[in-house]
Order: C-alpha cells, then sequence, then structure tokens
C-alpha cells in the first residue's frame, strides 16, 4: 500500500526512524520489499534522478506497482530524492509519487525558500507532501557537488524561518553526514548538539538525515579481497540511528550501503564462478543478501516489527 511520508513520520516521530532506501532496478526492488516484509517495518522508496535515467521513469514506476502486488502487505511511500524544480513538477503532475524532495541547498537562503514555496505549493493542491533541505553535506548529489570541507550544518534559527517561510512538510538538515563511501574524513562526525537546537525550535517537525549508509568495514573488506580498490571507505555508525530518531530525524537514507552489498555479491561471485555467465545466479544471491542487509538496517532504525502498528494507524 502506497501512503504519504507524512502518514509514516506522524507514528513514528520520536521513537524510530523510517528507513529510505533508493531504488534502480529490478534485483534492488525485489531485495528492499522482502527485507521489509522480514522485519515487518513501514519504509520508503526513493527514486533519484538518475535512476529514474537509467531505466526510465515508466519502467521504475512498473516495477514498484508490480512489486505492491507481489507483496500486498508492505506499507511504504514513494518518493523523489533530490528533485530539482522541473523534475519535482514531473513528478507530481505523475500522480503516482506520495512525496518530492526539491533540493535548492546551493542556492542562497531566500532563493531555497522562494523555489521551495512554489514547489510546496504545487504539490500541496494534489495532496502530495514535500521534503526541503537546508546547509549543505558534503560529497557529491545529483546537481550538487560540495567539497567536504565546504560541507556547511544547518543552522537551527535558520530552519524555524525556513520551514514557516517555505511551509515545507520535512526539512533535510547537515549535522556532519556526507553522500558516498567516504565519509568523515578528519575529525568530523555527527553534531548532535545541532540537532537538538534544530528540535528545540521546531518540535514534532519530522527531520531528515541524508548520506547515512554505514559503509560497514567487513563489507568492504570483501570487496576488496574480491580484487576492488575502496580505500579508506567509512560511514554512519549505525547504533547512532536511535538517538537521532529521538532527536526528531524521522527518515534516514541509505544508498550507498546497497550499493556495497551488489559489488561485494557480484565480485564474489565471478571470482568464485568464473565460467559462470548467467547473470541470474549472482542476481538471485543479491536480492536475498539485500532482503538480509534491508532487515538489519531496520533493526537499527527501529522501524524493524512496526508494520501492523503502522497499519492500524494509517486505517484511523
Ligand atoms: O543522494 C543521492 C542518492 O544516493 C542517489 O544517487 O543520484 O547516483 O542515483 P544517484
Ligand atoms: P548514502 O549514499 O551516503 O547512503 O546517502 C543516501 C542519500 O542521502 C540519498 O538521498
Ligand atoms: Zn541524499
Amino acid at each position: 500500500m502506497i501512503v504519504t511520508t507524512k502518514k509514516l513520520f506522524k507514528a513514528a516521530y520520536g521513537k524510530y526512524a523510517i528507513g529510505a532506501y533508493n531504488i534502480n532496478n529490478l534485483e534492488q526492488t525485489m531485495g528492499l520489499f522482502q527485507g521489509n516484509i522480514d522485519s515487518q517495518a513501514p519504509f520508503i522508496i526513493q527514486l533519484s534522478k538518475g535512476s529514474r535515467k537509467y531505466s526510465d521513469k515508466a519502467m521504475l514506476e512498473g516495477l514498484i506497482r508490480s512489486a505492491e502486488e507481489v507483496y500486498p502487505d508492505a506499507i511504504f511511500a514513494v518518493h523523489l530524492d533530490h528533485g530539482d524544480e522541473e523534475t519535482c513538477y514531473d513528478c507530481i503532475n505523475s500522480g503516482f509519487y506520495s512525496s518530492v524532495m526539491i533540493d535548492a541547498s546551493h542556492e542562497p537562503f531566500d532563493e531555497n525558500i522562494a523555489i521551495t514555496k512554489r514547489v510546496v505549493d504545487a504539490a500541496h493542491a494534489k495532496g502530495i507532501v514535500v521534503e526541503a533541505e537546508l546547509g549543505m553535506l558534503g560529497g557529491v548529489e545529483e546537481h550538487v557537488s560540495v567539497a567536504e570541507a565546504d560541507a556547511k550544518l544547518t543552522d537551527p534559527d535558520q530552519a524555524l524561518e525556513f520551514v514557516e517561510r517555505s511551509g515545507c512538510d520535512s526539512l533535510a538538515v547537515a549535522i556532519g553526514t556526507s553522500h558516498g563511501a567516504f565519509k568523515f574524513s578528519g575529525t568530523q562526525g555527527l553534531h548532535y548538539d545541532v540537532l537538538e537546537e534544530i528540535q528545540s525550535r521546531l518540535p514534532n517537525f519530522p527531520l531528515v538525515m541524508h548520506g547515512s549508509s554505514s559503509v560497514p568495514q567487513d563489507e568492504v573488506a570483501r570487496i576488496n579481497k574480491a580484487g576492488g580498490k575502496l580505500l579508506g571507505a567509512k560511514g554512519v555508525d549505525a547504533a547512532q540511528f536511535k538517538r537521532a530518531a529521538e532527536l526528531g530525524v524521522t527518515k534516514i537514507n541509505i544508498d550507498t550501503d546497497g550499493r556495497l552489498v551488489w559489488t561485494r555479491v557480484h565480485r564474489e561471485h565471478l571470482l568464485e564462478y568464473p565460467e559462470n555467465f548467467d547473470f541470474r545466479k549472482p542476481g538471485k544471491v543479491y536480492m536475498a543478501e539485500y532482503a538480509k542487509f534491508i532487515a538489519g538496517k531496520n533493526e537499527f532504525l527501529g522501524s524493524a516489527g512496526k508494520l501492523e502498528e503502522m497499519r492500524k494507524y494509517i486505517a484511523t
């Protein structure tokens, strides 16, 4: 069942975070649904501009609608990740997305508000909710490239003004994470002090943490052992998710970790079975491993086991 993130956030706020996972293809979609059903968790599917281009946005929509039939018990939202204004309107008008992210965080403050407000007005007219971003994460996003050193943490006072003036429904905040497999260079870490300040100004308002892959070291070691070259990769300690959830983080975005599972499975498989050229064999292993990964992640988020509670909440 496709629901809005608004419903998911209301039920989860302050208690646990909902996992927001990016998908690009069939294997990821199957693994994602299976993992969330196995762990009995509500979840958010994220589609980036890149994923909508990779195959075709219609193909992704078809995949998700089919997955809904294969997994009728699943409860999830369909969300545009890091949209620009044009892509937001495309998704709003498609009638398929329950939520969009407008990412104008690279623009000056007033311009970010103006762009976000235009998207909010168009989305709310159709019952769609909007995530916006204030502050800048390190790493590379769709249309934003920011050196880690230049990453700008979210200013709590600005966060309040931004939400009031833009009317957005949730806010992605920069509190020290960055996108990709190489986070926390030097002395960087999560800034819970900033998060606390934001929550005190915006109580009960859902916050979003991007760039939250854990980049498990055993995964990185296996990839490198099987011929990969991911040197110095590291991520967010998943044990910190629950504290973040208590401080108002209700959506936690994870993409890179899923790519690492894919890379490990395929590198190891092709090394072990050099004669194989049937992609379904590693594909099947990947779906099972990705499902296992998702179920494990949901334990850290606190969303595991919350599916039936969410179903009842949605029915009220
Ligand atoms: O934050 C961006 C997401 O990880 C999506 O990545 O743009 O390569 O699909 P992508
Ligand atoms: P990671 O790739 O670092 O997990 O970040 C995902 C993300 O923020 C998607 O918007
Ligand atoms: Zn992101």
